[in-house]
């Protein structure tokens, strides 16, 4: 096996990612083929061969059941870095989604089924979120958003959150959606940075049983941004006090009454390059990305995924577990499953409420054919014990699918054994905020896949995996993970930052989209990602980046310097440890850790809270002064300092590193 890269091998210390050793394969089970869309390996590399080869052909063809007020001229444009797609095609999103289901037997199909925590269920046909998005557009329109505004958005799991974006859809309002565990600082920076005209919200989302004060949140946020005109409350929790600001803030049915009759049934085709979403992502500076996503390549894209990686037929019950706030619920719970007539389960609460049997017994409730989840979440449920998976029958699931980190292989056994009974395929799938949508995975009928591994590329994708030195590496040979050629849902640029956009993804790799992900790809052409070798960290499946957290802790009065580094652990992926060093006059106490922690957890939101702080006296650096993370890194995982330290500075530094509580 030749060596890794100097980065791949870093990351490979990552004991819970054994990739290295797995060689079990798993064909998928016969009768799945048989009934599947792409049946057999052989279909599934004609198709992608087509998508590569002739991408007219392709695209046109596999978008037939999308609607588009004026057909493309043109698929592609490619100016690095920039791309456009289906150029001179109009369309509006939400009639693929919605329109195009009315009148036939979709409409009554049941489009949302809402789970809430308490646990009782809703349904909303076709034809009612339909109506309910025509409503809300016109409210928004009648509060003063116009096409090409943003719209923030800050609720929970909640219908309305779905009626929220899509209504922003159709009238060409950008929508932001900042997930609901973000700090009122967090959201505050989102909003100022994308200068959103208005707010949704909610009063309370309940979590394990408790309010979440969103509206709250929204207050103290919407404080300091002058953009801001409306916060319009859906009241989701009445029993819950909020305070309504005279003239800005607008009760959500109260808004739509207000519009009364002013519906247009008929929505604006847009120009196919036209913003659908920004969504903010962590990157390697302090500041998030807000990647920004178009109008027809993103709706292809989950369109033509959803389809087949999800094998989607029309009788199934698809549930994607993810928060909408993240880009899985954007592509896997929105527009994917909506534009392709998919029945959805959405939750709203937490997996372990009241109980560990949560997501078994809603599994059992709504017949839930197809589900899409976290490998923490996985690993979390293999921790909590079998005997809440062993009360529900689980007879219902065909295929299983998972996102957001690598699977250790041991968590995807489990998974397919014990939820999926041996007899569900199961789909690992690698995409990005950036990617729009899965770029990576099997298809479930057509190729066996190999527990850890996402896989072989979706159709008009052309990874791989270069050396240090740009080149494609050999097999198995680790180094950086890289798109040779644009895909329709690509991120366009980052909203007021086309400079970053072009940094960050474009210049690493010479004419090649750099994912930020090392990776292998084995004697099969199949890829194996081993995780992230930039500054970005991926706890318990959220994306944080180290910049992020470290100025956070350096804006707190007692903190001189700040170095965050993740740590393998087995439910999260990586924990997060931050070393920190004090300024004169503070005392590294057990009191000032908790503080601390705090900070992080009120300034970014609680997902982003330390689960260690090591305070130090000093930091290990270069002589040019750069902090040595790798070492760091080791340090915290309480393993040997490897490597090169030729370079540091004072090796005292290190020995006095280690006996640090946390
Ligand atoms: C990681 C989530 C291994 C990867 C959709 C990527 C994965 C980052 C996988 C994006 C997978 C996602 N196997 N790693 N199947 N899926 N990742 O933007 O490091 O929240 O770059 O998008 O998650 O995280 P994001």
């Amino acid at each position: 096996m030749a060596a890794p890269t100097k980065e791949v091998k870093e990351i490979m210390s990552d004991k819970i990612t054994n990739v290295m050793t797995e060689t079990r394969r798993f064909e998928p089970p016969a009768d799945f083929s048989k009934k599947a869309r792409v049946p057999a390996k052989e279909a599934y590399e004609k198709l992608y061969r087509e998508s590569l080869d002739d991408p007219d052909t392709f695209w046109k063809r596999e978008t037939a059941d999308l609607v588009f007020d004026k057909a493309w001229k043109k698929t592609l444009e490619w100016e690095l870095p920039h791309a456009r797609w289906f150029i001179g095609a109009t369309l509006n999103v939400t009639k693929s989604c919605l329109d195009r289901h009315l009148g036939t037997p979709t409409e009554n199909k049941a489009a949302l089924v809402w789970e809430s925590e308490p646990g009782d269920s809703t349904t909303l046909s076709y034809g009612e979120l339909h109506q309910q998005v025509v409503e809300f557009a016109a409210a928004l329109e009648n509060l003063g958003v116009k096409k090409g505004d943003r719209v923030a958005i800050y609720m929970g799991m909640v219908p309305e959150v779905v009626v929220g974006m899509l209504a922003c859809a159709r009238i060409g309002a950008p929508h932001t959606v900042v997930f609901g565990g973000f700090a009122a600082e967090s959201l505050r920076d989102r909003i100022n940075d994308c200068e959103a005209k208005l707010v949704l919200t909610q009063d309370g989302a309940p979590r394990r049983g408790k309010p979440v004060a969103l509206k709250e949140t929204v207050d103290a946020a919407v404080e300091h941004t002058p953009c801001v005109e409306k916060v319009v409350v859906f009241r989701r929790m009445p029993d819950l006090e909020i305070t309504m600001k005279e003239g800005r803030d607008v009760d959500w049915y109260d808004a739509v009454g207000q519009a009364g009759s002013n519906r247009q049934p008929e929505p604006e085709a847009f120009d196919a390059e036209h913003p659908l979403f920004i969504l903010y992502t962590s990157g390697s500076t302090g500041k998030p990305k807000g990647i920004l996503h178009t109008s027809a390549g993103y709706l292809v894209g989950t369109h033509v995924s959803t389809k087949y990686v999800f094998d989607l037929q029309d009788d199934d019950v698809y549930w994607c577990t993810a928060d909408v706030g993240w880009i899985t619920g954007h592509s896997y719970i929105v527009y994917g499953p909506l534009s392709n007539g998919a029945t959805c389960v959405l939750y709203e609460g937490a997996p372990n409420f009241p109980d560990w049997g949560r997501f078994w017994e809603l599994i059992d409730k709504h017949r839930v054919t197809i589900l899409y989840t976290a490998p923490t979440a996985i690993r979390a449920f293999v921790k909590a014990g079998d005997e809440w998976v062993d009360k529900a029958s689980l007879a219902s699931l065909r295929l299983l699918g998972t996102v957001g980190e690598p699977i250790n292989p041991d968590a995807w056994m489990w998974y397919r054994d014990k939820i999926g009974k041996g007899r569900c395929p199961i789909v690992d799938t690698w995409w990005q905020t950036e990617t729009g949508s899965i770029l990576m995975t099997t298809l479930p009928g057509a190729t066996y896949s190999k527990p850890g591994s996402t896989g072989l590329p979706m159709f008009g994708v052309e990874p791989d995996v270069v050396t240090s030195e740009g080149e494609s590496a050999d097999a198995n040979e680790g180094g950086r993970f890289i798109m040779k050629r644009p895909w329709p849902s690509m991120l366009r640029t980052i909203w007021g930052d086309d400079e970053r956009f072009r940094q960050q993804y474009w210049s690493e790799v010479e004419g090649a989209y750099f994912t930020g992900d090392g990776a292998r790809r084995d004697e099969d052409g199949y890829y194996w990602v081993v995780g992230r070798i930039d500054d970005v960290l991926n706890v318990s499946g959220h994306r944080i980046g180290t910049a992020e957290i470290e100025s956070t802790l350096v804006s707190h009065s007692s903190v001189a310097e700040a170095a965050a580094v993740g740590r393998p652990h087995d439910i999260k992926g990586q924990a997060l440890i931050v070393f920190v060093t004090l300024k004169p006059g503070h005392a590294p106490t057990p009191e000032l850790r908790t503080t601390l922690k705090t900070h992080v957890a009120k300034e970014i939101g609680k997902f982003a809270a330390p689960d260690g702080i090591r305070f130090a006296d000093a930091l290990p650096k270069t002589r040019s002064g750069k902090i040595m993370r790798r070492l760091l890194k080791q340090v915290a995982a309480g393993e040997k300092t490897e490597g090169d330290v030729s370079t540091l500075e004072d090796l005292s530094v290190l020995a006095k590193l280690r006996d640090e509580d946390e």
